[in-house]
C-alpha cells in the first residue's frame, strides 16, 4: 500500500466554554507521532506555493489554526488528492514518502506544521523526478 492511503484528515475534539475555544493536539493521542517539531507559515498568499517536497523520514500533520489554505498530496505513480485546511480543529496527516503542495492561502492564514522529526535537510526530496525514482525503487 503506497503511503498516500494513509493521508488523512484528523478531528480534534473542542473543549470550548464561554471563555472561547481550546484544541489540544497531544503527540501519539491525537496525532499518530511524538511531535519533535512545531512550526507556522503566515504571510504566504493566493500565488504562492509552498512544500513541492516529500520527506523520507518525517510525518507531518498540518493545521489552519487561523484562515484558509489546500494541500496537494501526490504518490509519484499519478494519483493525487486534494484537502481543504479550513478549521482550526481539523488537520491532515501526511506520513513519509507523499508529494505536497501547500496553495491557496487565505490573507489571514496561519498553517501551524507540527512533525514527528528534527529538521534534517537531507531528508527532504525537493525534485519531483527524484522522488518519482525513489517510489519506483521500492516498488
Ligand atoms: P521550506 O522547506 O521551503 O518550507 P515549506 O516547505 O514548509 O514551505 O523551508 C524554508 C526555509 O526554512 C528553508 O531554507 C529551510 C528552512 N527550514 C528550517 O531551517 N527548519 C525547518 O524546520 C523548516 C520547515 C524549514
Amino acid at each position: 500500500m503506497h503511503n498516500i492511503n494513509k493521508v488523512q484528515m484528523l478531528e480534534f475534539p473542542q473543549h470550548g466554554d464561554e471563555r472561547g475555544h481550546l484544541v489540544i493536539v497531544e503527540g501519539t493521542k491525537d496525532i499518530p507521532f511524538e511531535i519533535k517539531r512545531a512550526f507556522y507559515i503566515y504571510g504566504s498568499d493566493k500565488e504562492v506555493v509552498r512544500g513541492q517536497h516529500a520527506n523520507r523520514r518525517s510525518e507531518f500533520v498540518l493545521i489552519n489554526v487561523a484562515g484558509t489554505s489546500k494541500v496537494r498530496v501526490k504518490d509519484g505513480e499519478g494519483n493525487e488528492a486534494i484537502f481543504c485546511l479550513n478549521r482550526p480543529h481539523t488537520g491532515i496527516y501526511i506520513p513519509t514518502m507523499v508529494w505536497k503542495d501547500m496553495y491557496d492561502f487565505s490573507a489571514d492564514s496561519v498553517l501551524l506544521v507540527l512533525s514527528s522529526e528534527h529538521y534534517d535537510p537531507d531528508e527532504y526530496i525537493r525534485n519531483y523526478e527524484d522522488f518519482q525514482m525513489e517510489i519506483c525503487r521500492n516498488l
